[in-house]
């Protein structure tokens, strides 16, 4: 399992242009390219139609791309299809990848045996999953019994069962409860942790992506306008906002002192509580705060750095993504 040396997944300039018979194209997928290391987690993110699953399924080999290659382990796709496939799994959106007519159990032991995985050598892991997402009672439930979220989740734990060194997860979360959402990422953490298997994972929820994710590529109209670390974009949308909570009303002529000193001064004031936004631009601005409070004689409860959000950060490129767009 373990590919530790060079790149598990390389997308080089892919491009696909759908034709609706003859009339308009769609440039679903324009021109993009990036690499993944072996135990990396990616996100793929972008609004709805930015090309997400057409990528994946252009790097799957389940549509055949405009132009463009990809290659899996440094071997191109397109030329070692479908042998290719014994790397990768995938959940698409939706779980129409299971037989709705077998029962959990049987839709695991299939789609391992097309992997050619030994059963009863693996027999405890697929146990281990079955239990993780909380199908135990309903191992031997035929699938088109079950409800939308354990479907969704059967078919992840289909794909996961497999073994194979790269996971394609494409909307994972729909339709799971907050607690199965939750096991699913505390799981994907652990892939990559313990397993080093390399994960793709497309999904408009933040705090998944966020939580599991140290990567993130963003699309949009079909090409990639960000990729790179989270904690980096973070910090590039980091405003060095603080929230500070007062004791009490707020004291006589604070407000017009802090004015002075700091931009975009906000404040929310009772007789018990005063709450405060404002910026401090330089890295002394946290000591002239602290004299002016103190002269004033503030009783401070609660002083936090606002942290930009993952979900923040997206809209924002996103939206000035499109801003470029109408522009040029
Ligand atoms: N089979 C198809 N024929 C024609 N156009 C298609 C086809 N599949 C996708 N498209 C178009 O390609 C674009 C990208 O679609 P895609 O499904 O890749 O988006 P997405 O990023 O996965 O969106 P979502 O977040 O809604 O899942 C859209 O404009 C879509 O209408
Ligand atoms: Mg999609």
């Amino acid at each position: 399992m373990k590919h530790q040396d060079g790149v598990a997944l390389e997308v080089h300039q892919l491009k696909k242009v759908f034709r609706d018979r003859g009339a308009c194209e769609v440039r679903a997928v324009d021109g993009i390219s990036f690499r993944v290391a072996p135990g990396e987690v990616v996100g793929l993110l972008g609004p709805n139609g930015a090309g997400k699953t057409t990528t994946i399924k252009c790097i799957l080999g389940l549509i055949r791309p405009t132009s463009g290659q990809v290659a899996i382990f440094g071997r191109e796709v397109a030329s070692h299809y479908p042998g290719i496939l014994s790397q990768v799994s995938a959940v698409l959106e939706g779980s129409r990848n299971l037989y709705w007519r077998m029962t959990v159990w049987e839709n695991i032991e299939f789609f391992t045996g097309i992997h050619g995985l030994p059963q009863r050598e693996h027999r405890r892991y697929f146990e281990h999953l079955v239990e993780r997402f909380g199908l135990a009672d309903k191992r031997d439930v035929e699938v088109r019994r079950l409800s939308q979220g354990m479907k969704q989740k059967t078919a992840v734990v289909c794909a996961l069962a497999e073994l194979t060194p790269i996971v394609f997860l494409d909307e994972p979360t729909l339709g799971l409860d907050v607690e199965t959402s939750y096991e699913l990422r505390e799981t994907l953490k652990d892939l990559a942790r313990e397993e080093m298997r390399t994960v793709v994972l497309s999904s408009h929820n933040m705090d998944v992506v966020q939580d599991v994710c140290q990567r993130v590529i963003i699309m949009s109209a079909g090409r990639v306008v960000a990729d790179d670390s989270i904690e980096h974009l973070m910090a590039l949308f980091r405003t060095r906002a603080y929230r500070l909570v007062l004791r009490g009303p707020l004291p006589e002529g604070l407000q017009a002192a802090l004015a002075a000193h700091f931009p975009g001064l906000e404040v929310q004031s009772t007789p018990y509580m005063t709450h405060m936004r404002l910026r401090l631009p330089g890295p002394d601005d946290i000591y002239v705060l602290m004299d002016l409070l103190r002269d004033a004689g503030a009783r401070i409860e609660e002083i936090s750095q606002e942290e930009p959000d993952l979900e923040k950060v997206f809209l924002e490129i996103v939206r000035k993504e499109r801003v470029n767009q109408c522009n040029s």
